[in-house]
């Protein structure tokens, strides 16, 4: 194939369907790019001529490169807004921020994501897993997934992270429930933001007045961020360690339910776990895409990408390069991962990979070790795909029986 070492052959191509499941991979069309040239021109809605990523090298390149920006007022859209100009981040959004800046933020953070924490997080896991379990097995014989057990384990995770009060656990519940359901409207969804930013504050002046033993805590006694710092903290953290985890819950069933003898496998050999984990993250690449802005002209497999340039890095696609990983679209759970950019890489490489790594390798296998005749409860080709660029890839519901 093209790519090393190669000048653009082609004239810029039209954005390619970004997070188009097959059900479970990049769009055809896209992996066709990849294969034809992995890095090459393409031409934005707005006119702007930058770049495709699509080859495992070059993502994972541009990716570590501090010569890109994530700032999204620097970047050109490989999609259309249904609005006018890009918003700008919210505080606390990390994703967003270059160094020095993004370095003050992060390191502050991680030294809160300490091992106590996540030890004492692993525990709340397990009984989390367990109560959602034995309320579906009194409940019946056949629920939707998605509500019943991916969206609570992670959002009781995310309370316990912030230190949300047992009695408003309900109300947070149902902030978020509203802020990721299917057939919530787009003001309830910003009314349910508003009133998750000021219950958020709520949280904040309480652990300031009493800290308790969780991570919020820790960063505002910390004295390091200011109480608007904090509360852009807190919903990032929300944002970032919710609908992620409980998708990658759920549409991990899907796919396992999807393929009998790698479910089997994985029942047989319990210490398959971990790696089943990886292989389900690198194979179902839920957060599908990156972009990234050159700051000065940077030279990546014999492309010059200039200064201004935006590159929009297809990391589904990346995780399914056969350069990188043998017979790519094949799920094999045994399979060594080393290298996957499901939780991307550089600098931003997300920071609740650990806790996420807990939550599905407990969650997952407690999952059918309970309900050994789990199945799906439709055909596979009715489960409702989450589709689209700026969507994570997943399912909106997964009904099942057992
Ligand atoms: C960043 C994926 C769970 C907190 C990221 C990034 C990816 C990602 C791809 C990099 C974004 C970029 O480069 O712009 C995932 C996936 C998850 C998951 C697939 C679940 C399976 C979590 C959880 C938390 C979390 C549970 C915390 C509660 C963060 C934070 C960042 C981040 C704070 C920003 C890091 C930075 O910019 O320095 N995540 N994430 N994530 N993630 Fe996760």
């Amino acid at each position: 194939r093209g790519g090393n070492g190669a000048a653009p052959t082609a004239g810029p191509v039209p954005p390619p369907a970004l997070n188009q499941r097959c059900p479970f991979g990049p769009s055809p069309g896209l992996t066709a790019l990849r294969d034809e040239q992995p890095l090459r021109p393409m031409r934005y809605p707005d006119g702007h001529v930058g770049w495709l990523a699509t080859g495992h090298p070059a993502v994972r390149k541009i990716l570590a490169d501090p010569r890109f920006s994530s700032r999204l007022e620097l970047m050109h859209l490989p999609f259309e807004l249904d609005f006018d100009g890009i918003p700008s981040a919210p505080a606390g959004d990390l994703t967003a921020m270059d160094a020095p800046e993004h370095t003050r933020y992060r390191r502050r953070l991680a030294g809160a994501f300490t091992v106590r924490r996540m030890r004492l997080l692993t525990e709340r896991v397990e009984e989390i897993t367990a109560e959602h379990l034995d309320a579906m097995e009194r409940q019946g014989t056949s629920a939707d997934l998605v509500t019943a057990f991916a969206q609570p384990v992670p959002t009781l995770v995310i309370c316990e992270l912030l230190g949300v009060p047992y009695t408003d656990r309900s109300r947070f519940q149902g902030y978020t429930a509203a802020l990721s359901g299917v057939d919530v409207t787009l003001e309830e969804q910003i009314a349910a933001m508003a009133d998750l930013s000021s219950y958020i504050q709520e949280l904040i002046t309480a652990k300031r007045t009493a800290p308790t033993d969780d991570l919020l805590s820790d960063l505002v006694t910390d004295g390091g961020f200011t109480d608007a710092e904090l509360a852009g903290i807190g919903s990032f953290l929300l944002a970032a360690g919710l609908d992620t985890t409980a998708n990658m819950i759920a549409y991990g069933t899907f796919a396992l339910l999807s393929h009998p003898e790698q479910l089997a496998r994985l029942r047989a050999e319990p210490e398959l776990a971990a790696p089943a984990v990886e292989e389900l993250l690198r194979y179902l690449s839920i957060a599908h895409t990156g972009i990234r802005t050159a700051l000065e002209d940077v030279e990546i497999d014999g492309h010059t990408i200039r200064a201004g340039d935006t590159v929009t890095l297809s990391i589904e696609a990346a995780n399914r390069d056969a350069e990188r990983f043998p017979d790519p679209d094949t799920l094999d759970l045994g399979r060594r991962t080393t290298g996957h950019l499901a939780f991307g890489h550089g600098i931003h490489q997300c920071l609740g990979q650990q806790l996420a790594r807990v939550e599905l390798t407990v969650a997952l296998p407690a999952l059918l070790a309970r309900f050994p005749g789990l199945r799906l409860a439709v055909p596979a080709d009715e489960v409702p795909l989450r589709e689209g660029v700026n969507v994570l890839g997943g399912v909106h519901g997964l009904p099942v029986a057992w």
